[in-house]
């Protein structure tokens, strides 16, 4: 029986195993997308190279035999930059979006259209629940933010933003209106306990994410109540009985807070940290004295701290939002609050901060006129301006109806496959850089629209899965390569459809593609009615 060594482990394999199912066969992941078990290796994707020792050359594990005496490097530095300029080559040519533009322009990075789609299906308690993984005060947002999420909403280009930011404060009145409301289980009590400092945006929200993640929270607050900043935007643009009652529903989840009560001198500062497991400075903007005070280094802004982990220079102590930022936008503070809270829960669960994680996504960036016209085509409900969500203030809001047809204007810009897909997987395990090799040439195009099962050419890396399967459906129409050189792509015979080609094989297709090239029609397009949008018009 052949012998193989790889990196520091002898395999005994059956004569014609491959390297790859060597290393599986002992636990060493080696990355694939274009392999799949009882199909011919095509080795077109070399995301699974490894390195032949006696030869120095980088192989595909996936189509080298494991002959006896092979040695093969898999988990080296040289091996694992190889897989990511792969990675990254597979990527240049990609057209797609793993996570929709929202997403970034949301400093929050709140789930925007998982919550359209609830909210278009009225299960408004799922949409709260999403709202709120990032969102503590979306009642008190609605009515003050700035709406970046709008601004980087694709659907701007084309008539109107979807009203995000109204929708939100449509689903979290709703909440505030009935009794109990959402509520959150925190996860089981950890013991530990963190002092907040300052009952803004930042702090409240702080308290409310670490309360959630198990820890006992004790906020302070200067002012005789909370709230912060919040108490100067008058009532027209914040109902004083909306800021209270976000408050209270906030509270609700369990911490303790304090009013007229904060920390002035280094000596109690030093008392907190030894009555307390951390410590988040929350206070308001330009209170750079009282910092110094404390022994927490400044600079032009307000107190210095390691952006990525919110940690200033004092073990256990912590400042976000306007304490750090002198002047942010609302909703950057409400998401400082969370993220100060992700990294303080690190800190007391693993003993040192990782910081916030960044999603890896693909990226279309812009998009061309008939590209967006092929999203529009998908999304329906069109073009229904943002001003026809008028929340009204003394009736209580809009109805279900016309939220549900407001959010069905989303485009629905991220992927299907997000979250299963192994290229983006692997992507992002590799840290690959998308924008390596220069921005995407290949237009955004779906074909089959009309059929069940679409097909993203700008997605598929040509890997030849689905092609195979087809080929062994006697019933089906089957795929094949079509077009020559940079312009060849999986097609369907005689122009017919992508459902003649593979009827009785397609979930196995979508199933098999290592990407989100194939996939299934996911929503039924309501009217579609482009009206004067600006996409007719360019
Ligand atoms: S196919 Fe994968 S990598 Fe491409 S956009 Fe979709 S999730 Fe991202
Ligand atoms: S159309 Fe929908 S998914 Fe796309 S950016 Fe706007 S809100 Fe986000
Ligand atoms: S569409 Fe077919 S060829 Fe393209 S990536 Fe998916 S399975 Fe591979
Ligand atoms: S070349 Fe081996 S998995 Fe693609």
């Amino acid at each position: 029986m052949p012998t193989i060594r790889i990196d520091q482990t002898d395999v005994v394999v059956d004569p014609g195993t491959t390297v790859l199912e060597a290393a599986r066969s002992v636990g060493i992941e080696i990355p694939t997308l274009c392999y799949l078990k009882g199909y011919d290796p095509s080795a077109s994707c070399q995301v699974c190279l490894v390195r032949d020792v006696a030869t120095g050359r980088m192989v595909p594990s996936c189509a080298t035999t494991a002959t006896d005496g092979l040695q093969i490097e898999s988990e080296s530095d040289e091996v694992h930059a190889a897989r990511r300029t792969a990675l990254e080559l597979l990527l240049s040519e990609h057209v797609g979006d793993c996570l929709a533009p929202c997403h970034f322009a949301c400093p929050a990075h709140m789930d925007i259209p998982l919550m359209l789609r609830q909210i278009g299906d009225q299960e408004w308690s799922a949409a709260i629940e999403t709202i709120k993984n990032d969102i503590a005060f979306p009642a008190i947002l609605g009515r003050i933010c700035t709406k970046p999420c709008e601004k980087g909403c694709r659907r701007n280009a084309a008539d109107d933003p979807v009203a995000v930011c109204q929708l939100k404060q449509v689903v979290a009145d709703k909440d505030l209106a009935t009794g109990d409301g959402y509520q959150p289980e925190p996860r089981i009590a950890s013991g530990k306990r963190v002092a907040i400092i300052g009952a803004g945006l930042t702090g409240l929200s702080a308290a409310y994410y670490l309360t959630r993640l198990g820890h006992r929270c004790q906020v302070w607050e200067k002012a005789s109540q909370p709230g912060g900043r919040l108490h100067a935007l008058g009532a027209d643009a914040l109902p004083p009985a909306v800021l209270a009652s976000e408050i209270q529903r906030v509270r609700q989840v369990g911490f303790e807070l304090t009013c007229d009560r904060t920390v002035q001198s280094a000596d109690e500062f030093t008392t907190l940290l030894d009555d307390f497991d951390a410590v988040l400075v929350a206070w308001g903007e330009g209170q750079m004295q009282a910092a110094q005070r404390l022994g927490l280094k400044t600079n032009r802004k307000g107190i210095q701290v390691d952006r990525a982990t919110y940690a200033t220079d004092i073990d256990q102590v912590f400042a976000a939002g306007n304490a750090v930022r002198g002047n942010a936008l609302f909703v950057r503070s409400t998401a400082d609050g969370k993220e100060a809270a992700v990294c303080i829960d690190q800190y007391l669960t693993l003993g040192k901060m990782t910081g916030i994680t960044r999603s890896f996504s693909s990226r279309m960036g812009k998009v061309a006129p008939q590209e967006l016209g092929q999203f529009v085509q998908d999304a329906g409900h069109a073009p229904l301006a943002t001003e026809q969500l008028v929340v009204d203030e003394s009736t209580g809001g809009v109805d279900s109806v016309t939220a549900a047809k407001q959010s069905g204007r989303c485009l629905a810009c991220g992927c299907v496959a997000h979250g299963n897909c192994r290229l983006e997987h692997w992507a992002s395990k590799y840290n690959a850089d998308p924008g390596r090799f220069g921005s995407r040439q290949a237009t955004y195009e779906v074909v089959g629209r009309g059929g069940d099962v679409l097909f993203e050419p700008g997605k598929c890396i040509k890997c030849e899965l689905c092609i195979q399967i087809a080929s062994k459906s006697k019933s089906d129409l089957g795929l094949s390569f079509v077009g020559r050189g940079f312009d060849v792509r999986v097609g369907v015979p005689f122009d017919r459809s992508w459902e003649d080609a593979v009827r009785s094989v397609a979930q196995k297709c979508v199933d098999a593609c290592p990407t989100g090239a194939i996939y299934f029609r996911w929503r039924d397009v309501d009217v579609v009615d482009l009206g004067e949008s600006k996409t007719e018009s360019q």
